[in-house]
């Protein structure tokens, strides 16, 4: 729930970029940075909200979205690392012909904050990022400025290590997709383990030719479950099943029942079914049909 003060300090927001506004800022400094991914995973990024609090956890506790669209996005972002809640308001307008977009704090601590971001094309699977940092007034002095300036390109250098994970995740994740749609279904068995010296702590990724799934021990039994996530294909093996039966994906935190692979609130599709586990003389296959 929005403040009285959030909720009309996002109404007075606009959805478009106003580039005449960096004359009337103070100007910090920037950080630029080689990433080994492409514009299409990099612009994706930039409007995915939903993977803040869980890919970035020491710049955003939580994140309610106020608005979204082709434009960007709007939303309360819970601060990291206070002692009482502390809530910003921060929108990231996003003009999609230039690769460029911009994060503004409007409410909170930080207010009048913007970061303008232009990302270029180095390759097939590289690009740059130009991020540059604007403050409302210049700091007291060059101290200041300095100190202001090397905690915001530390904190994003951390973000960009992060993303660069997610990006270089989710594009792997998406080749492997098309392998799988294209490869047909290989009769017969995939061996796990012998039952007597598999461990129970411990989860085992097996790639058939159609997917990727995951046996892991769980109330007494072996069992396999897919190991993509049916929201934006994020990698599912290493959860770990929580006190009720479910697994969280990494990226935006989705939730899965085991037993019935459905999401946890309905919130995308259940995950697809996985092979079925057969023992014989003690081993342990997955029926790869
Ligand atoms: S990829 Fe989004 S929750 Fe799994
Ligand atoms: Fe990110």
């Amino acid at each position: 729930m929005l403040t009285d003060l959030e909720r009309g300090k996002a109404d007075a927001r606009t959805n478009t970029i106003d580039y005449d506004r960096i004359s009337g800022l103070h100007y910090l400094g920037n950080y630029v940075r080689r990433l080994p991914t492409n514009m299409a995973r990099m612009m994706e990024n930039a409007y995915d909200w939903e993977h803040l609090p869980y890919v970035h956890p020491s710049s955003f506790a939580s994140i309610d979205l106020v608005d979204s669209g082709d434009w960007g996005w709007r939303a309360r972002i819970g601060v990291p690392g206070t002692m009482e809640p502390t809530y910003q308001m921060l929108d990231l307008l996003v003009d999609a012909q230039k690769n460029y977009w911009v994060s503004t704090v409007f409410n909170g601590p930080g207010e009048g904050i913007e970061i303008h971001t232009q990302a270029t094309t180095l390759s097939d699977d590289e690009i740059q990022v130009d991020v540059r940092f604007y403050v409302p007034e210049a700091p007291g002095d060059d101290a200041a400025s300095a100190a202001i300036l090397g905690y915001m390109q530390n904190q994003y250098a951390t973000l960009y290590d992060e993303d660069t994970d997610l990006m270089q995740g989710r594009q792997s994740a998406l080749e492997d997709r098309s392998r799988w749609r294209a490869g047909k279904p290989a009769p017969g068995e995939i061996h796990v383990g012998a039952l007597a010296t598999l461990d129970t702590a411990q989860s085992y990724t097996i790639e058939t030719t159609t997917g990727r799934y995951c046996v892991r021990y769980w109330q007494g039994d072996w069992i396999a479950h897919s190991a993509v996530c049916p929201h934006q294909l994020g990698p599912l093996q290493d959860s770990d099943v929580d006190s009720e039966g479910r697994i969280t994906c990494p990226w935006h935190g989705y939730k899965f029942d085991l037993k019935t692979g459905e999401s946890n609130d309905g919130a995308c599709a259940a995950l697809s079914a996985a092979p079925d586990l057969v023992v014989r003389d003690g081993e342990l296959y997955l029926a790869a049909t």
